[in-house]
């Protein structure tokens, strides 16, 4: 009987989206606004879902208070009030788009979360927009 618990996290960043591979132009075009060469924030929200057997012995799938802190001490002590392209290790070559910073939080929860549970991670950019990740 496979189960999926939840935490709602919260971080706020700045990014820019630009490919230097392209010139001014062809970044303006693709990425709009987000190519803002002094960068611009985003509110991201932050869903990390963990799947898998009830604990028999404790009811629980995973702690929450253990799924609240890893968020808090991997992701938001990393990424919050950060400028993703200039301040993170993580984005430094690669373009820190929604996906991207979706697939970077998977990898780095991945290794902290047991193999026999199942990790997704739902990323919101703005209200409307949000991209999920399952590995
Ligand atoms: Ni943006």
């Amino acid at each position: 009987m496979e189960v999926t618990v939840s935490r709602h996290a919260h971080f706020n960043a700045a990014h820019r989206l630009h490919n230097p591979n392209w010139n001014d132009d062809k970044n303006s075009d693709v990425f709009g606004k987000c190519n803002n060469p002094y960068y611009h924030g985003h509110n991201y929200e932050l869903i990390v879902s963990v799947s898998g057997n009830i604990n028999p012995e404790t009811g629980y799938v995973v702690d929450m208070k253990w799924l609240a802190d890893l968020i808090k001490s991997k992701i938001e002590d990393r990424f919050d009030h950060k400028n993703l392209n200039e301040e993170t290790e993580e984005f430094k070559n690669l373009n820190p788009t929604a996906e991207n910073i979706a697939v970077v939080i998977w990898d780095i929860l991945r290794k902290e979360v047991e193999n026999s549970l199942k990790l997704k991670v739902t990323l919101y950019e703005t209200p409307r927009n949000f991209v999920e990740y399952s590995g």
